[in-house]
């Protein structure tokens, strides 16, 4: 449901320091409008901008945006391509405006299978945005939650098998430093849109004890209310950690 309210931080609860979003629903959107699967994707562009402005103005310091997962490599070709033309071009047409708001980008995945147009756009919005300090932006592209997870195992393995760590020593932030989000706090609140009650491999560890909060909404349609009625909801919950009261 859309509120017409404007958005407006709210002192009733505590803002989340870390929001992560699973943007779902860009095929439904377009094939409700009989469009080619591509447009979805395209008219997604405009919520994550209102998405990144809602967080700066909410008080939020980072933002999360699942945008393309490892499975999604399985979609036909032609669909991979625009997400990738997407992708250029969103990291081309927004740098000015995401350097002169102060967002911080980050585009965390595995990387190897991207081509090289793709790649070299990430790198440029990535360097010319270093160092903006409002919001940091992580996108996750050829993201897996159980490839990251894998990838940190095996390199616990390596430091135990050079005798440089004892297992018995093995801490939760020894792996967590090999995680894509080695830098960042876990996200407080995990917003899903087009209804969908799944994590769909995102995020495995991180979402330990994150609050979610599952939008009706599909990902184009998103706007900064939508965004705002999340942040309200999360101000709602009574976060606890296993305890029987929150600490
Ligand atoms: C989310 O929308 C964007 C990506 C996964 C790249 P979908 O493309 O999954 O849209 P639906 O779920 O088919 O509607
Ligand atoms: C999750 O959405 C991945 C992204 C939003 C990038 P999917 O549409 O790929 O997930 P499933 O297939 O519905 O679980
Ligand atoms: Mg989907």
């Amino acid at each position: 449901m859309t509120t017409s309210a404007p958005i407006r931080p709210d002192s009733s609860g505590p803002v989340p320091r870390h929001v992560a979003v699973i943007m779902d629903g860009n095929g439904r959107w377009a094939a409700d409008r009989q469009l080619p699967r591509y447009e979805g994707h395209r008219a997604g562009m405009k919520a994550v901008r209102e998405t990144i402005e809602a967080a700066i103005e909410e008080g939020v310091e980072i933002l999360t945006l699942f945008a393309f997962s490892t499975e999604n490599w399985n979609r036909p070709e032609e669909e991979i391509l625009a997400l990738m033309s997407l992708l250029q071009f969103y990291a081309q047409s927004e740098r000015a405006e995401l350097v002169q708001q102060g967002v911080e980008v980050k585009v965390l995945g595995d990387l190897s299978p991207m081509d090289a147009q793709t790649m070299d756009a990430v790198r440029t919005v990535e360097e010319a945005t270093r160092g903006g300090s409002t919001l940091r932006l992580n996108l996750m592209v050829s993201y897996s939650g159980r490839a990251e997870l894998l990838n940190a195992v095996r390199s616990l393995a390596r430091e135990v098998a050079l005798g440089v760590l004892d297992p018995e020593d093995i801490r939760p932030w020894h792996l967590e430093q090999y995680l894509h989000t080695r830098d960042t706090p876990d996200p407080d609140l995990l917003i899903r849109t087009s209804g969908e009650f799944r994590i769909s491999n995102f995020m495995l560890w991180q979402l330990a004890y994150t609050e979610i909060h599952i939008s009706p909404v599909l990902w184009p349609d998103f706007t900064r209310d939508h965004f705002g009625e999340a942040i309200r909801d999360y101000q709602r919950r009574e976060r606890r950690f296993g305890r029987v009261t929150a600490p």
